[in-house]
């Protein structure tokens, strides 16, 4: 064969190995992009893809004495003994099952943020299961649909629960994602603990529902009021933040530190940005890719939180000495280009709207979306695979971190003005009198919990569902 021949045949196959390949791509493509009967699409998939394999774990809530730092010992509630309690890190595909039993002397359930789990699994007793009681047990068992940084908790008695140390981390990992140095949770939380160094226990008060619910005066990162993360220069790190607190909010400072914000409630970014200045609401997880560069060998870098006028440490990155210095991996940034901006929605007529006021009464006040206290309010009912815009109109002065669970929206509109946020949330920040407007396109069937995230708002009414048919 002379080599004029030779060429033609390779330009041939590689003309066919191109059109193969651009094909298989394109329906991959549209596996991933759900695309509405009104032609918004989101890119997250209907189904889950379970491979098989079950990862299974044994957790057990009960009453625990904690000790949080020097001199503070709580009667907490925990799973499993620690606080936060273990973190499940599965890949995604994997079936979870967790074997709970509940040792608390109170009822419980888990619900499982940010994943769409089959509606019974969601752990919302009255809505999608009876409550756990005590002695008793529950299978929970579901495949994440989605990769990335989720959190459970109990849905009983909620603002106790989670304020004495009930909750955990549920890591998905996306096998697609580049490997990282270390990959790290950070649990945010803050507690109220009293002069002689115990947990305030006085939960729900009047003065906590009429502000922002109960902030605390102790900050911990996974448990400890004094969290370092020990790293080598020129690693890179993935730092997720989730916010389990009862009401606070963090605003994450991360110092001189090149801080990328690629995912938001698990869910990856368009477009990276810097992770500074995000509010992170109770509820809120963030991802966060660090690069250590070689020159901060031997310095400890503070992270910090800006949110209010006091500036709080939430904890430390000690880098090692120069000796120790590893050449940073480089990758492209795992974020996903498929999200789409919805743009054009705020054009779009409100499928429903949800005001958010408070009520005076005899004892104190509740917390109301559109007029009732939770559970007397209507339940919107959603269709499936179709977009629907809805509205938070805050009729009140405080904050309301409104949370769906089962779904992911896209914030389209704060106070009419268009917002393009270049990712999806599962809780967004309303402040005070503010109007947000989101857009989704549920995919998951069921009647699923829509309520403030500020566990004493909810504790007192600010709670209703949406049915998705
Ligand atoms: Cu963190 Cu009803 O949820
Ligand atoms: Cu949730
Ligand atoms: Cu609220």
């Amino acid at each position: 064969m002379n080599t004029k021949k030779k060429r033609i045949i390779i330009l041939i196959v590689a003309a066919i190995l191109w059109l193969v390949l651009s094909y298989l791509y394109s329906v991959e493509k549209e596996k991933k992009n759900y695309e509405s009967d009104n032609g918004y699409s989101v890119n997250y998939s209907e189904a889950s893809n379970a491979t098989g394999v079950v990862k299974e774990f044994d957790i057990t809530a009960s009453q625990t004495t904690y000790a949080l730092a020097e001199g503070i010992e709580i009667d907490g509630f925990t799973y499993n003994g620690e606080v936060p309690g273990p973190e499940l890190r599965v890949e995604l595909g994997d079936t979870v099952r967790v074997n709970f039993t509940n040792d608390l002397p109170q009822e419980t359930t888990i619900h499982w943020h940010g994943v769409r789990v089959p509606n019974a699994m969601d752990g919302v007793p009255g809505v999608t299961q009876d409550p756990i009681q005590p002695g008793e047990s529950f299978v929970y068992e579901f495949t994440p649909k989605d990769a990335g940084t989720f959190w459970y908790h109990p849905h009983v008695r909620t603002s106790e629960q989670v304020e004495r140390g009930l909750y955990g981390t549920l890591i998905v990992e996306d096998p697609a994602d580049p490997e990282y140095s270390q990959d790290v949770t950070w649990v945010v939380d803050d507690w109220r603990i009293t002069e002689t160094g115990e947990l305030n226990e006085a939960f729900n008060t009047n003065h906590d529902l009429m502000h922002d619910g109960r902030w605390g005066n102790v900050i911990t990162v996974n448990g400890s009021s004094d969290e370092q993360l020990s790293v080598k220069p020129g690693e890179r790190i993935r730092l997720r933040l989730v916010n389990v607190s009862n009401g606070r909010v963090y605003t994450p400072d991360f110092s001189r530190l090149d801080a990328a914000l690629i995912a938001v409630d698990g869910m990856k970014v368009a477009g990276v940005m810097s992770a500074n200045g995000f509010e992170l609401a109770p509820g809120n997880r963030i991802d966060v890719d660090i690069s250590i560069p070689q020159t901060y060998a031997g310095k400890t870098i503070v992270i910090t939180d800006t949110y209010t006028r006091n500036i709080n440490t939430l904890g430390k990155i000690v880098v090692g000495d120069m000796g120790d210095t590893v050449a940073t991996p480089d990758f492209e940034y795992p974020i996903a280009t498929d999200v789409s901006s919805w743009v054009n929605a705020t054009n779009e007529p409100v499928d429903y709207e949800y005001v958010l006021d408070a009520e005076r009464t005899d004892t104190g006040i509740v917390w109301t979306m559109n007029g009732e206290v939770y559970p007397n309010g209507e339940i919107a009912e959603f269709e499936k695979g179709e977009f629907v815009k809805i509205r938070f109109t805050n009729n009140s002065g405080r904050l309301h971190p409104m949370h769906l669970h089962g779904q992911f929206f896209k914030v389209l509109a704060k106070d009419g003005a268009l917002v393009n946020e270049g990712y999806l949330r599962d809780t967004v920040l309303v402040n005070g009198k503010e109007t947000v407007d989101v857009g989704m396109v549920p995919l998951d069937e069921g009647t699923w919990a829509n309520h403030c995230h500020i566990l004493e708002h909810a504790e007192s009414g600010m709670v209703t569902a949406i049915t998705v048919k």
